[in-house]
This record gives structure tokens, sequence and C-alpha cells, in this order.
């Protein structure tokens, strides 16, 4: 992110977070930002119309309550190796794997995380809509740059939402299951979402981008009519949006360090300890139609196996379109 408004703005924010209940001057906000006073009042007042609460009074400025922010500034700290940022986060985007893929074809260095609070043009799986109440959600994408071969990748998929459940399973009441390849599902609700984009040839990845959507705070309509969406806030889990991204990236960085050095044992076993789908009815859209059989985990390469009247299928790309007992 370059000098632009947005980025001000953010540093304004990340100011004003840092300074707490004792809050800022406007004179000070203006010195750390190279601005004139007048420039540091536009930004408060665009930060209020955004959404932020700042109180304004004699001695400066201050936040006001607990607001749930993403300070980039306040995360990168308690990254670790190799996701340990740099983190990008705004008030609004069109969608974070938009922004994401572009910065990778760029060259921009895995650990990269674009975040936002708001989503205009929120994308899922399957060319679906993810919508979001702004802040109530944790939405972001990770850049990473995978040294394995290209018919591993759908191992990808399922590392990253082992990781979420990582994350997860200490803050909720109940299991954290995953139904292929990658939905997360509390207690029959799906509460996030991973949509991963991938480039490369048949030779190598080049990059891959794991976009992720949790519902923090709240359920907004989710376009997928197989599960209904819930959110952490009503299951049970309470907590800070930043103190989850920082657990995210730190369970899915344990996850793919394991993968890296050990192979795919690790993700298989931990995938097959939370796999929703295994002993049940499943059925698939695939591009030729739809398949039902009953569901045997996965094989190695992270395909999901089914079971029919005619043997065993495994399916590298398909959509669950419906779970039975
Ligand atoms: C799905 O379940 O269909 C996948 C949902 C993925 C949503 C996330 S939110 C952050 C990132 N940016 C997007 O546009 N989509 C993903």
């Amino acid at each position: 992110m370059g000098d632009t408004v947005e980025n001000r703005r953010e540093r304004v924010k990340a100011a004003l977070a840092a300074a707490g209940a004792a809050g800022l001057s406007g004179e000070a906000l203006a010195a750390e930002l190279g601005c004139s006073r007048a420039s540091v009042h536009r930004h408060v007042d665009a930060l209020r119309r955004s959404g932020l609460a700042i109180d304004g009074g004699p001695t400066g400025y201050h936040l006001v309550g607990d607001q749930d922010l993403i300070v980039p500034a306040m995360i990168e700290p308690r990254l670790v190796a190799p996701l340990a940022g740099p983190v990008e986060w705004t008030h609004t985007i069109g969608s974070t794997n938009d922004e994401a893929s572009r910065r990778a074809r760029g060259g921009a260095p895995e650990g990269l995380v674009i975040g936002s609070d708001h989503q205009s043009a929120g994308r899922g799986r399957r060319g679906r809509a993810w919508v979001d109440n702004p802040g109530d959600a944790l939405m972001f994408s990770l850049v990473l740059r995978p040294p394995i071969a290209p018919v591993d990748v759908g191992l990808l998929p399922l590392l990253i939402a082992v990781g979420l459940a990582d994350a997860i399973a200490p803050l909720a009441a109940h299991d954290v299951g995953i139904a292929w390849p990658n939905d997360v599902i509390i207690d029959r609700r799906k509460v996030a979402g991973i949509l991963m984009e991938l480039s490369g040839d048949h030779e190598r990845v080049s990059y891959a981008v794991a976009g992720i959507g949790i519902n923090v705070r709240s359920a907004p309509t989710i376009d997928d009519a197989r599960w209904t969406p819930g959110c952490l806030a009503d299951l049970g889990a309470d907590v800070a949006r930043a103190d989850l991204l920082i657990s995210v990236l730190g369970a899915i960085g344990t996850r793919y360090r394991t993968l890296l050095r050990d192979g795919p044992s690790d993700v298989l076993d931990a995938y097959a300890s939370r796999d929703l789908l295994a002993g049940r009815s499943v059925t698939l859209a695939l591009e030729a139609g739809t398949l039902t059989g009953t569901g045997a985990g996965v094989d190695p390469l992270g395909r999901l196996r089914l079971t029919t009247g005619e043997g065993e299928t495994r399916v590298a790309a398909g959509e669950v379109v419906g779970v039975g007992a």
C-alpha cells in the first residue's frame, strides 16, 4: 500500500489505537503523518463516517471503547515466520482475493495478508457471492508460495481448513468439523469459508492465495443452500478479530511448516479427525452431472473418496450439494 488517502487514514487509526484512552492531539497526529491539522481533521471525519467512533475534545482525539479494530502495526510483531506478514488492512475493498492475487502476480512475498472490514464484491466458491456485515467478520487473503508439486495442491485447501479449525476449536463450545474441501462447520452451521486460488504451470506452483472469511459477530445470508450460516458469537465463542487473526495465521503456519518438512500425513490425520462427510451419504455436483455415494475420507492428494454401487471414486474438484445421514 503506497501513501494513499486510505493508507493515511489507516495510520491515523493506528496512532489512535496505540495512544489508547489518553488519545492524541491534532498537532501530534499532524506531526506523525507529516500533514496539516486541517488534513488530520478531514481524515478523522472520514474515519467517523466509515463507522469508527472517535471522540474529540480540547486535548485531542481518542477512540471510544472497544471497537475490535485490526491495526497491522499491532498484529505484525505477534506473527511467526513463514507467515509473518506484512499485514495490510483497509476499511472497504472489492475482494481481498482480487487484491492479494494482483499483488502476488507482482511478486509479493509469502505471508502477505490483505484484509478488510468490508468487501463490496466478496467472492465465494463456484462464482457465489460472499457477503458480510461490515466489521463483524474476519476476512483476509494470505499469499503462499508453496514449494510443492502441482499434483499436491489439493492438500492446500484442507490445510487451510485444518488451520482454521485448530484456531477456532479452543473457543467453541461444540466440535468443529470440516466438510470437504474446506467449509468449517460448527453445530451444522457454516462459520467460515475458504476460497483458494492458484497460479502456476504443470511443473510448479507460482503462488496460492487463500481467501478466508470467518463470521465472528453476525451471520449474514450466505448464498449457499447446503449449510445454515452461523457465527462464532452465537456459538459461544467470544473473540476479538485481531486475536483470531493472529491465532489463525499461527495455526496455518504450524500446519504449513509441518507439511513442507514431514509430508502430508499430519494434515491428512487432522482432516480425518474433523471429517463431517465420512460415513455419510454425499451428493456432489460435478461438471458432468451429480454423483452420490458414501464419504470415505480423502486420499493422499486430498481428493474426496466416495463409495458408490460401482466401487470407489476419487474426486479432485466438485461441490458437495447434499449431505445425508
Ligand atoms: C466459500 O465458502 O464459498 C468461500 C468463501 C470465501 C470468502 C473469503 S472472504 C476473504 C476472501 N475474499 C473473497 O472475495 N473471498 C474470500
